[in-house]
């Protein structure tokens, strides 16, 4: 990095940032270095794609995507399994937990994967997911890679609970750690926030960043000469959920699709969860708010809901195809409460949002990838996501499946 402060004085110019030198002259030495590496570093030529909010999330021609149903599932369980166990025997499969985000909605500091779910003894987050993971490595008799996304935010505490529970049990050679980029927050007129006098306001750049920082941090590396072909990606938050599934892994393989979804039947057709669909006749998710009252209404040939099957960040990836993946993602302007410092240094924490956080989603990737296999999942046994501290997708909700599933508290 080698900006001067000139140089640095003329992007922010170009780009209407000028404001963030104003405590420069305060700064010692070494922050106003610091300063002008994150100023060079900061992609600025995204912000002024809050201007065109609409224009950007404008969607192709909606058709529906047949799911595999349960009944499909259950007929092909032993021939689906055995095709999973085998590649994950051969080494053939990986895991990547979204560990990245920042959980504002949970209210804690820590990263999410440290929250305690327990009653009468501790278990974490993390516990339940590497738990859940263990079982498919007893089944198979073989060791799964796990890759962990962090974010600058939350790598170092991450990396020091799992290292301090010595991983809960799972074999710490087969555990990678890398973390996302960043990306600047703006207020609603596009112009970047200052979290403190010299740094600019950044969050995690959304979790469809996983695939480009698993390659920048030389990780892909180990995914190829491992022989890794596929990458089970998920979420953080779900902590029934089935990780390298054998029967999700072979069924995908068998079906000759390059990607695999995890889906639960909707609750009601209105439910808050994005759905399966083909865009232009390409896999493609459409999310809630952006699914019409025709398309929410839309039956299939047999007389059911045609957009009836909801994501649960529960995705296989042929690494192949991934690599393949050219273009970039698109990107997603999300109101979000960004902290910053007001016109007297002050730092403030919105209770409310305040501006922008730029994103890209996982979702997004299966749309550039030519073939999906939605398949479904019990929703009362591998979906219980936590987001909120009460309520619906909150840790009481958790809890109680947890419960209703045989784990213990
Ligand atoms: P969410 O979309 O729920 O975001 O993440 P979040 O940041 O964790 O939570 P809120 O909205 O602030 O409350 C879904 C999954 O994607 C991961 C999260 O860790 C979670 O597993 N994620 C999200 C990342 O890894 N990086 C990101 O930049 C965002």
């Amino acid at each position: 990095m080698s900006m001067t402060l000139e140089q640095v004085k003329e992007k922010l110019a170009k780009y209407g940032q000028e404001h963030l030198l104003k405590y420069y002259d305060e700064l010692s030495a070494e922050e106003k270095q610091a300063l002008l590496v994150q100023i060079e570093a900061t992609d600025m030529s995204v912000l002024d794609a809050c201007h065109h909010r609409e224009e950007i999330a404008q969607k192709g021609v909606i058709t529906p995507l047949a799911a595999m149903q349960l009944d499909e599932i259950e007929a092909g369980r032993e021939q689906f399994t055995a095709v999973g166990l085998e590649a994950i025997r051969e080494g053939k499969v990986g895991a990547v937990l979204l560990a990245g985000g920042m959980g504002t909605r949970l209210g804690s500091d820590d990263p999410k994967g440290m929250y305690n779910v327990g009653l009468t003894r501790k278990l974490y987050i993390f516990e339940c997911l590497i738990n859940n993971l263990t079982d498919v490595v007893k089944q198979a008799g073989a060791w799964i890679h796990l890759f962990v996304m962090t974010s600058d935010k939350n790598h170092e505490a991450t990396v020091k609970f799992l290292t301090e529970h010595d991983f809960f049990g799972y074999s710490k050679e087969h555990v990678h750690f890398f973390k996302q980029e960043m990306a600047a927050a703006t207020d609603y007129n596009g112009k970047i926030y200052l979290e403190e006098k010299g740094k600019l306001s950044t969050s995690p750049n959304g979790n469809g960043g996983w695939f480009i920082s698993l390659k920048r941090s030389g990780l892909l590396d180990v995914v190829k000469e491992e022989g890794i072909q596929w990458l089970n990606v998920f979420a953080v938050d779900n902590v029934l959920q089935r990780i390298a599934d054998p029967c999700f892994v072979g069924a995908t393989i068998q079906k000759n699709c390059v990607v695999g979804a995890k889906v639960v039947r909707k609750s009601a057709p209105d439910e808050k969860v994005g759905v399966m669909c083909l865009e232009d006749g390409r896999p493609s998710i459409v999310e809630y708010y952006e699914l019409t009252d025709e398309l929410m209404n839309a039956k299939d040939e047999n007389g059911d809901p045609a957009y009836n099957f909801g994501v649960i960040l529960n995705y296989l990836f042929r690494v192949e195809d991934l690599e393949r993946m050219m273009s970039s993602l698109p990107l997603h302007i999300v109101e979000k409460k960004i902290p910053y410092l007001d016109e007297n240094g002050q730092l403030v924490k919105p209770e409310s949002p305040n501006g922008f956080k730029f994103e890209n989603l996982v979702l997004d990737m299966i749309h550039q990838l030519d073939s999906c296999l939605p398949f479904e999942v019990v929703r009362n046994h591998e979906f219980a996501p936590i987001k909120n501290k009460t309520g619906i997708d909150s840790v009481e909700s958790a809890r109680a499946l947890l419960v209703e599933n045989g784990v213990i508290l």
